[in-house]
């Protein structure tokens, strides 16, 4: 038996991009599923493709906006006990400097990817204490490690998911419960084009002239990451295409 097989591991974002991937990545190790996002419908999809293809595992779709700390507490509630946290959900809007950031989109990239975060740790750690295991897996970013222009919030939100994830793991540190960061550079999702609000063509010039990451490269991570013997934490991974170095350095048409 897997160590990941039969564990109940909860994705918020799971309706695209790297926490998609991840539910299929999970799904293969037989670990049950509570899939969590905005649009439904995406997730009922994923959760009948995934059913059909492991009828061992539960699949539960729930809709939920992570900015609600409300929503989160009922969906807590409701669910199995959660053994593997995959903090996901995330989202960058703008490129704009700091000087013309609008307030409402500011407030949107932090309730996403800081209060959310916070909040859904808070829901879970209570019963991860209880029963003595646990882990949470929170995703970083290259931006939560160098700041670049035209980032000054999503920077400053991922920087706050780093700081976030170390206190915890210090908190936590006489305890069984894992706690991981996941820090990728480029990965081609729909990150970027939520980023140029909805603006395909400028989404794509981001991954011109370089392999970037896909989904399925993190998700392959996290799923190693999770599956590590109880004894071992991988604190912090940072995870690149291979022509990046850094936030701004990345070498096209080679
Ligand atoms: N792509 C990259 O280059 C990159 C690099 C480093 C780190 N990351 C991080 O990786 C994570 C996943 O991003 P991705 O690349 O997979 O982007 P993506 O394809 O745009 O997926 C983002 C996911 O987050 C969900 N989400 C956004 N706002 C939400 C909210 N208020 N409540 C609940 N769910 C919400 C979206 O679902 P709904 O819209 O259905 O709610 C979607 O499932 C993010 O934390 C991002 O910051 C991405």
């Amino acid at each position: 038996m897997g160590r990941l097989e039969g564990k109940t591991v909860f994705i918020t974002g799971a309706s695209a991009g790297i926490g998609e991937a991840s539910a299929r990545e999970f799904a293969k190790e037989g670990s049950n599923l509570i899939l969590t996002a905005r649009r439904l419908d995406r997730l009922k999809g994923l959760k009948e493709e995934l059913e059909k293809k492991y009828p061992s595992i539960t699949v539960t779709a729930v809709e939920l906006d992570v900015r609600e700390k409300k929503q989160i507490d009922a969906v807590i509630a409701s669910v199995p006990p959660v053994d593997i946290l995959l903090n996901n959900a995330g989202m960058v809007l703008g490129v704009e400097h700091l000087q013309d950031v609008e307030e409402d989109e500011f407030d949107q990239m932090i309730a996403t990817n800081i209060k959310g975060l916070v909040f859904l740790t808070k829901a879970v750690l209570p019963s991860m204490k209880e029963r003595q295991t646990g882990h949470i897996i929170n995703l970083g970013s290259i931006a939560g490690k160098q700041a670049y222009p035209g980032g000054s919030i999503y920077c400053a939100t991922k920087h706050a998911v780093e700081a976030i994830t170390g206190s915890l793991r210090h908190e936590l540190v006489d305890t069984p419960i894992r706690v991981s960061a996941i820090c990728p550079g480029l990965v081609n999702t729909e990150f970027s084009t939520v980023r140029f609000r909805g603006d395909k063509q400028k989404a794509d010039n981001v991954y011109a002239g370089l392999q970037p990451l896909v989904a399925q490269d993190i998700a392959e991570i996290i799923v190693f990451t999770a599956g590590r013997p109880p004894h071992v934490n991988i604190a912090d991974m940072l995870i690149f295409p291979t022509n990046q170095a850094s936030a701004t350095n990345v070498a096209r048409n080679n």
